[in-house]
């Protein structure tokens, strides 16, 4: 089976085929960080306007690269929320109307559903059961993981998201948007035990996470500490973000007995999360498993994978209709095959 996936819930566009036979044929992405670099964050509209330029584009340079025709498709996907609605309008009437066309059904996928099963999208996957750690720029979530489409949530943060953290620690030491990536390569020459911050919630007793007090920590860290000590505060933050999510995966795994730990979402892509997390997890027996970096972030790969696992299982695609839903539980989602 041979589907299209089509990504555009926030700032990148991802375009890509999958096929459930011989695997990922191709993707392509345009990120619009440069474009929201300059306002600081998202410009929703300029978002919209964005992923009307650029999904055809993409489409078309995605069925060059894979040698296939439009008529060999057999089912697209598109992210259908979380999101930006402007955002996942541009995906979900292009892909809609693209399968209308082609006569073939289109599948609206939860967008944390596409992060979390991206780790699949290798020629070691994990089995299922698994706990998933989903670290991203909006969201912060433990599951519980049985197979396609059943998620228990074991917990998640109360306010501010993983990435968000790194990107306002990252924009209070003057690094632009998005931050993430530049507090890590700046945190790298750092020494993470000049400062000491706290670890919110670290020792709670449940799978919950809390990082503003973090970042307001950060923030009084700044004031207080004067300059050219911006690489040491990076290396402080990064260490405890890192401690709290380690400690809190490892403690869901061995709460509900599993083996494997499946970690998707941009933070994902962070060396000391990497590191860290893979060495204590192995010391308990747990396999971690992360998605390739490219496919961390947001990108069409995840949304065509997600939507041929729902294909493949027999789900039907939508009616004539593509209502997205910018606001959406991935754990009310329906249990698959
Ligand atoms: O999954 P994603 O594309 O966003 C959402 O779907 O929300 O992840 C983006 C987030 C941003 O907050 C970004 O700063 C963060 O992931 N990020 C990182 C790294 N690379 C991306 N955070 C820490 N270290 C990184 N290397
Ligand atoms: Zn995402």
């Amino acid at each position: 089976m041979l589907v299209l996936g089509v990504e555009s819930s926030c700032d990148e566009t991802g375009v890509a085929l999958y096929d459930t036979e011989r695997g990922l044929v191709a993707h392509a992405l345009h990120s619009q960080v440069a474009m929201h670099g300059e306002y600081g964050g998202v410009v929703p509209e300029l978002a919209s306007r964005d992923h009307i330029r650029r999904v055809l584009p993409l489409t078309h340079k995605v069925m060059d690269e894979s040698v296939r025709t439009l008529t060999d498709l057999d089912g697209i996907a598109y992210t259908q929320g979380p999101g930006l609605a402007g955002a996942l309008l541009v995906g979900a009437g292009m892909a809609r109307a693209l399968a209308y066309a082609l006569g073939i059904p289109a599948v609206g996928v939860h967008h944390l559903e596409g992060h979390l099963l991206s780790p699949l999208i290798s020629d070691t996957p994990p089995e299922f059961p698994f706990v998933a750690l989903l670290v991203s720029g909006g969201h912060t979530q433990l599951m519980q993981v049985a197979g396609v489409g059943r998620y228990a949530l074991l917990g998640e943060t109360l306010d501010d998201a993983a990435g968000e953290a790194f990107d306002k620690t990252a924009q209070l030491l003057g690094l632009g948007y998005p931050g993430g990536p530049a507090l890590a390569k700046l945190a790298a020459s750092g020494d993470a035990a000049r400062f000491s911050l706290p670890r919110p919630m670290l020792n709670s007793g449940d799978f919950d996470f809390s990082f503003s007090g973090l970042k307001t920590a950060v923030l009084t860290l700044v004031k207080k500490a004067g300059a050219g000590v911006a690489a040491d505060i990076a290396a402080a933050f990064e260490a405890a973000a890192v401690d709290v999510l380690v400690g809190k995966s490892l403690a869901a795994c061995a709460h509900v007995s599993a083996r494997r730990l499946v970690v998707a979402g941009g933070v994902g892509a962070n060396a000391r999360l990497r590191d860290q997390l893979t060495r204590e997890a192995a010391r308990r027996g747990i396999e971690v498993f992360y998605p390739r970096l490219e496919f961390c972030t947001d990108n069409g790969a995840m949304i065509a994978f997600a939507g041929a696992q729902r294909l493949a299982a027999g789900v039907v695609g939508d009616d004539m209709g593509f209502p997205v839903r910018p606001r959406w539980e991935l754990a009310a989602l329906d249990a698959v095959g």
